[in-house]
């Protein structure tokens, strides 16, 4: 007889009925080949009394097991699994079988990318203070507008439309509200044909990878050091990956120019207002020149332009995308940063023909977006929302730029080199070669700071510049100076350490 009492685990205060658990165990004893077919079950009472459980409970789940088909009764003989179902190499009995028994392992083979693993974060609790790579600070995010003017959309019946399958170029509404506001802040010259609403800019960087990229020979020239994220899309489309020097100007552009000679170059990359994750704008002559490259060598420029809302020592550079006369620039941008990372609304802005072609790969992987919020955020664009709460939080992350980075240089300056950034969310600071980040992540950790443990994705290039972004947006200004507070006493340490190994 099968020891049900050893095997079956009970647990009262589960949201899942007892009948219903028991249920779930005969039958994971019945599929794993424990209980073969034609195997007689004990009666209800008996089962019930090992359980200690009604006898009610056992009644039910037999009614229900043999309503599903995995169970039988013989008149006069008494219950039985049923005798026709297949018959599974039985399993020994020794594992119980426990409620909600996480699988690991899968009964199949499927492609695995080791270089997309990355490094885990520690684990995050309360007291732990997180220096980003450079996020947006999402308690700022206007969360109670959005809500209201969803549940305003909701309330309509004519917006009932925007429940059922709509295009997949992206909502209207939202494609014309970004027509006037694009043109407007970006100085773009564009009609809703040339839109298709994403998941953000990183749909836009797959979709440019998948269009420009995954035919044979392809290649795509970025700066070096670039956003890893972008060289891991475009090396997943099987492109060939060029890389041009990044100087205090941005990308290189001779570099590019000297490249286009020798070989057939199919796109640029690049996050030219700040340079990911140097932070360095692209000069005005830079820009004219990539321009004119893309022209006379007829590739496509893939401008991402992931954080323009945020430059604070002037007004923002206008996009490449502002003076392309000729096609060349597929510009991404999105309200990720603006408004908060889980709002995944994005745009990219190109051509007609491209845009089209977009649109239908987009189809492939994710059907269309989500037609409600994106109604939301064109109405907010509309009335102006999205545009305040950008003013709002710009003023709050250049006095959290400023705090960092005077506080940064006054009590770290000995151990870190940078440049204040000009714009955007993050710092990119080297830290003196005499010190490793290895060793300093891990000091910070033991005091509750979050340094970026995945720092070596900023040197895919193994060049040993030392640098990281440390981003400043999403830190108060109290949780700032407790930041650099604690870094300080992480440098003692790591210098008493230090000092101790050579007496
Ligand atoms: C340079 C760059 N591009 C694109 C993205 C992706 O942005 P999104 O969240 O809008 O997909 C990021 C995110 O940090 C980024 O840094």
């Amino acid at each position: 007889m099968f020891p049900f009492k050893n095997n079956i685990v009970l647990v009262r205060n589960s949201n899942r009925n007892l009948y219903l658990q028991l249920c779930d165990q005969i039958i994971g004893f019945i599929k794993s080949g424990k209980l073969p077919p034609s195997t007689k079950l004990p009666g209800s009472r008996k089962l019930a009394e090992s359980l200690s459980v009604h006898r009610k409970t056992v009644i039910s789940a037999y009614e229900e097991l043999i309503s599903q088909g995995w169970i039988e009764t013989i008149p006069t003989k008494g219950t039985f699994v049923t005798s026709s179902l297949p018959i599974v190499n039985p399993k020994n009995f020794v594992q119980p079988v426990l409620q909600n028994n996480i699988k690991e392992k899968s009964g199949f083979s499927f492609l695995t990318r080791s270089h997309l693993i990355r490094k885990p974060k520690h684990k995050i609790d309360q007291k732990m203070l997180v220096v980003d790579d450079g996020c947006p600070d999402h308690r700022l995010a206007p969360i109670e507008e959005i809500a209201k003017v969803y549940r305003n959309i909701t309330k309509k019946s004519h917006y009932e439309n925007l429940l059922t399958y709509n295009s997949t170029y992206g909502n209207l509404e939202l494609r014309k509200s970004l027509v006037t506001y694009l043109n407007q802040t970006r100085g773009l010259h564009i009609t809703v044909d040339n839109i298709l609403i994403t998941r953000g800019s990183q749909m836009g960087i797959y979709l440019n990878s998948q269009l420009l990229l995954s035919a044979k020979n392809k290649v795509i020239v970025v700066g070096n050091t670039n956003y890893m994220t972008a060289d891991n899309t475009f090396k997943e489309a099987g492109a060939r990956i060029e890389q041009v020097p990044v100087d205090d100007q941005g990308l290189d552009t001779n570099a590019i120019e000297k490249l286009c000679k020798i070989k057939q170059i199919n796109a640029v990359y690049t996050t030219s207002h700040h340079h990911h994750p140097t932070t360095v704008t692209l000069s005005a002559e830079r820009r004219m020149h990539l321009l004119q490259l893309a022209q006379y060598y007829n590739f496509a420029i893939i401008e991402d332009d992931y954080d323009y809302d945020f430059h604070y020592n002037n007004a923002p550079i206008l996009p490449l995308a502002s003076n392309d006369d000729h096609g060349n620039v597929i510009y991404i941008g999105g309200f990720t940063k603006i408004i908060a990372p889980a709002i995944r609304i994005g745009y990219l802005i190109a051509p007609k023909d491209f845009v089209g072609e977009a649109a239908r790969l987009r189809r492939i992987i994710d059907r269309q977006g989500d037609t409600l919020l994106e109604q939301t955020l064109a109405q907010m664009i509309s009335t102006g929302d999205v545009q305040r709460h950008c003013n709002k939080v710009l003023k709050i992350y250049k006095t959290r730029r400023d705090l960092f980075c005077s506080l940064l240089k006054e009590k770290l300056g000995d151990y870190f080199d940078f440049e204040i950034p000009k714009g955007g969310m993050a710092i990119w600071v080297k830290l003196n070669k005499a010190y490793n980040w290895d060793v300093i992540c891990n000091e910070a950790e033991k005091l509750d700071i979050e340094l970026n443990p995945d720092w070596r994705r900023y040197d895919n290039d193994n060049s040993r510049h030392n640098g990281i972004r440390m981003g400043f947006a999403s830190l108060n200004e109290e949780e700032i100076r407790e930041v650099i507070e604690r870094l300080v006493k992480v440098f003692e340490l790591v210098k008493q350490k230090h000092n101790k190994l050579i007496t």
